[in-house]
């Protein structure tokens, strides 16, 4: 099967074009990893070219040796991926060890993969071991209200977790298990990697301060999905702070509490703080 044929590429490609459209990929802004599943491999072997060396990773992700990742490339604009996909993504294989990767494919006229690969490699290892090999697609953007949120509330797990779940009902259904919260670091690097797929372990969600968000899902539909409320949350919570710096009434420890009972979804309590 041709590359640019397969669902899985044209599921990526949408997804992306999705993201740009919503605002959150300024320039080259964020980056989208899928991990490619053994028979989709197998389809596109053909095509697969072995003209690269292999490149350290920059950090080590020995549960992904072997595995094939579909990734936006480092500098690309997600705007122009949806008009020359083989040009802005690429496909690239982890070694043996888990330390090194090979493009296999794309990135036609020249480039790397994304500088934030530590990041999603280590964040895909986590994933892969927690949901037993369910989640397959780890996402970065910058939107803009959930960047402006980390400016204004406290850089915590429980504050962001619990504002979120406060402004739209249907939150803390589609994330139980919070959002995660990583102080300002320098990306593209090891340190910013650890620091996010450590909070992997417990959440599907990090917001990184004063740069964007991750999130992880098993397709590229509950990727976008948690993406998605995420940022529209956040949108009505600025928007609530434009109007007035404290709110009339509010959705109340107990009422979360009895969401939960109906909805069938464990909130943890030290989300449920009175305040
Ligand atoms: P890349 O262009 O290398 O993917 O970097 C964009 C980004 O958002 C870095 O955090
Ligand atoms: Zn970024």
């Amino acid at each position: 099967m041709k590359i640019l044929d397969a669902k899985f590429l044209k599921d990526f490609v949408r997804m992306a074009d999705d993201g740009y459209q919503e605002g959150w990929h300024e320039r080259n802004g964020g980056n989208l990893s899928y991990r490619i599943k053994e028979e989709e491999v197998q389809q596109i072997l053909p095509e697969l070219h072995d003209q690269n060396e292999w490149r350290p990773i920059g950090t080590s992700v020995p549960d992904l040796a072997g595995e094939f990742f579909l990734v936006t490339g480092s500098g690309k604009y997600f705007r122009n991926i949806i008009l020359d996909p083989e040009a802005n993504l690429a496909i690239i294989e982890v070694d043996d060890k888990g330390e090194n990767y090979k493009i296999r494919w794309g990135l036609r006229d020249g480039g790397v993969p994304t500088s934030e690969i530590p990041a999603h490699l280590m964040n895909h290892e986590v994933k892969k071991r927690l949901t037993g090999g369910k989640h397959r697609v780890i996402y970065h953007s910058h939107p803009i209200s959930v960047i402006a949120l980390t400016f204004v509330l406290p850089i915590k797990d429980e504050v962001f977790t619990r504002e979120l779940w406060e402004s739209m009902t249907e939150c803390p259904v589609v994330f139980p298990d919070g959002v995660g919260t990583v102080e300002w670091m320098v990306p593209g690097g090891r340190d910013i990697a650890v620091a996010t797929s450590k909070k992997m372990e417990q959440y599907d969600a990090v917001i990184w301060a004063h740069h964007g968000i991750f999130c992880s899902g098993e397709d590229f539909d509950l990727a976008f999905g948690l993406m998605h409320c995420i940022v529209k949350s956040a949108d009505i919570l600025l928007k609530v702070y434009a109007v007035r710096p404290d709110k009339l009434q509010t959705i109340t420890p107990q009422n979360f509490r009895d969401l939960a009972r109906d909805f069938k979804v464990t909130l943890p309590e030290k989300f449920l703080y009175e305040k």
